[in-house]
Parts: C-alpha cells; sequence; structure tokens
C-alpha cells in the first residue's frame, strides 16, 4: 500500500484524443491513492489551449473531453481549469499534485512552491515511452 493510500490526487492536461499514455498516467496515481482515495483531472477549457499551445488545435471539445475522461473507472471527476496556478486550485481539495517530467514551466514552478507551503504534496511520475497526442496525429496523417 503507498504512502498516498487514500488521498486526493489532482492532475492537469488537456487529455486531448485519450491514449495509453493518459491511461497508464490515471491507472498510476490511482494506485498511489487506492481505491478509497480520489483521483481528480484538472481539465484545461478549449479558450486556453489554443492560447498556450499555439497551433494546437484540440480534436474534442471541453465537454467531450470531460465526459471521456469521467467515463474511466481510475478517475473520480474531471475539473476545467484555464491557466495552471493557484486560482486554478483554490476551490479544490486535494492532498497530492501528480505532474509528468515536462511540467517545468515558470507556472508549475510557483504552483509546486505554493503547494508547499500549503502542506501539498507534488510527485513527477514518469511518462510512458513512445507515445503522445502530438505522435497520434502524426502516426494518423500517416494512413
Ligand atoms: N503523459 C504520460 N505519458 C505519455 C504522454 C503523456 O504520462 N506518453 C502524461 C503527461 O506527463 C501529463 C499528462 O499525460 O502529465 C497530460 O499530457 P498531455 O500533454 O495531455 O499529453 P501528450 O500526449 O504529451 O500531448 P501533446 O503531444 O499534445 O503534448
Amino acid at each position: 500500500m503507498s504512502n498516498y493510500n487514500g488521498k486526493i490526487a489532482i492532475t492537469f492536461g488537456v487529455f486531448d484524443l485519450l491514449h495509453f499514455g493518459h491511461f497508464e498516467l490515471f491507472r498510476r496515481i490511482r494506485e498511489l491513492v487506492g481505491e478509497s482515495g480520489k483521483v481528480y483531472v484538472m481539465l484545461q477549457i478549449d479558450e486556453m489551449i489554443a492560447k498556450y499551445k499555439p497551433g494546437c488545435k484540440s480534436v474534442y471539445d471541453f465537454a467531450t473531453r470531460q465526459k471521456m475522461i469521467e467515463t474511466l473507472r481510475t478517475v473520480d471527476k474531471a475539473i476545467p481549469y484555464d491557466v495552471v496556478g493557484v486560482d486554478a486550485v483554490n476551490n479544490v481539495d486535494f492532498d497530492l499534485l501528480v505532474v509528468g517530467p515536462e511540467h517545468t514551466s515558470e507556472r508549475f514552478l510557483r504552483l509546486f512552491k505554493w503547494c508547499s507551503e500549503n502542506g501539498k504534496e507534488v510527485v513527477t511520475l514518469p511518462r510512458t515511452e513512445g507515445i503522445s497526442t502530438t505522435k497520434l496525429k502524426e502516426i494518423i496523417k500517416g494512413f
């Protein structure tokens, strides 16, 4: 049993075109918090995706991405956010922020600092090798 058993975990992302890497991420977070814990996915709203990932258009709109994610047994809830930061988590009760190794932007660094000052843990999980939404789009383009 992990040290985080029974805790509430959150993680951030766009999660357009769900793929194995996403499923693995959710599975690993569920493994950390166990069945008595909660897994909340902070899901970026459509308006902000274009702004923060220029040139990246999501295939599915927010409502659809939310529905797909909330279908998964590993996830309890998908919660909208606009920009990564303290404002996004202000109304979310959580114990644990789970991130990927690529989450090194100033916004994430500021949020990590806030977490450490407010009794929240930050856990970095490795990415699943060989798959990404970008890669998936490239592969589909080639068919
Ligand atoms: N993730 C992962 N393994 C992968 C791809 C993503 O663990 N192969 C994790 C990331 O570390 C992040 C979350 O999934 O915590 C959301 O990542 P997201 O940016 O939505 O997925 P990508 O597939 O990386 O999307 P893109 O190619 O558009 O950057």
